[in-house]
């Protein structure tokens, strides 16, 4: 299993298994997922083809300067060092410092430094656009072997982004623009793992009903073959925009327990049933 060095709430890692045994792949496949995330689906299903995107630029970008060389393994390790030893020398002030300068130049290695200094590993914005999660206080907080850990994690991912060449493309976006370019090629098989409405919704955009509903409509009302990951119900209720868009003779729904590490909110780390939404089979 490959765990991808960003963090953000809604990361999939124990869903990947069960994406995998419900998914047909062929050489021919382009793997198109316009949500893309930490990017943890994508490289564990591991596509000869694939056309990923996401409107957080930041995350495109950190894997966009990977494919392109600028950022590397080594490159990573020498700027957690230098960086981690300053946080610990100066202290707390130092990550809002490092959050001041990311927030003017967008740097994908600072990206990566607060990612995996902040707050429960959010990935948040104000209206303003600007990172503003919090320090998550803990001793010696890039310590020798969190470094590797993490350094580690980009090896991985950029053994197989180099390995692929130009037949993965990174795209910072909106999921209507890709799903516009591909919604006819036959050899398109999409991914979707949008935000759920009302829980971990503040990540570039807000995701809100309307998109949603928008969202639900198109992908519901084009032929093409596709797997959308949501949840089915929590201990409260169940999720009906799903069950009334998709529990029907279209579409299959397997359901799934998951519990969610990541978030701010207690109320969101209870465990729900998530599901996998696909086309029944023919
Ligand atoms: C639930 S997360 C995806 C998590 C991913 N599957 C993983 O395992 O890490 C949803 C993603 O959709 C992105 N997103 C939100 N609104 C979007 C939009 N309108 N167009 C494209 N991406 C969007 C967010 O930036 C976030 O990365």
């Amino acid at each position: 299993m490959i765990i991808t060095p960003i963090k953000i709430q809604g990361k999939k890692t124990k869903l990947v298994p069960h994406i995998i045994e419900n998914i047909d792949l062929t050489d021919n496949t382009i793997w198109v997922e316009p949500f893309l995330g930490s990017g943890e689906v994508l490289f564990n299903v591991n596509p000869n083809k694939a056309i990923v995107s996401d409107n957080n630029k930041l995350i495109i970008d950190f894997y966009k300067k990977i494919q392109t060389k600028k950022i590397s393994s080594q490159i990573v390790r020498e700027f957690l060092e230098e960086h981690g030893k300053k946080l610990e020398d100066i202290g707390e002030q130092y990550y809002y410092e490092m959050r001041d300068i990311f927030n003017k130049t967008h740097d994908p290695l600072y990206f990566l430094f607060l990612n995996r200094s902040c707050f429960n590993g959010m990935i948040r914005f104000n209206s303003k656009k600007e990172f503003n999660v919090p320090f998550c206080k803990k001793e010696n907080r890039f310590a020798k072997a969190y470094i590797t850990k993490i350094v580690n994690q980009v090896k991985k991912i950029e053994d197989i982004i180099l390995s692929h060449g130009d037949n993965w493309q990174f795209i910072c976006c909106d999921w209507k623009e890709t799903f516009n370019k591909y919604k006819n090629n036959k050899n398109a098989f999409f991914y979707f793992d949008p935000p759920y409405i009302n829980r971990n919704s503040d990540y570039f955009n807000k995701w809100e009903e309307k998109e949603n509903n928008d969202f639900f409509n198109t992908i519901k009302n084009n032929q093409i073959n596709f797997i959308l990951s949501n949840w089915y119900s929590n201990k409260y209720r169940n999720n009906d925009v799903i069950i009334n868009n998709f529990e029907n003779n279209q579409f299959t729904i397997v359901k799934i327990d998951h519990f969610y590490h990541v978030g701010g909110k207690e109320a969101n780390r209870n465990s729900i049933i998530e599901c996998l939404i696909k086309n029944k089979d023919e």
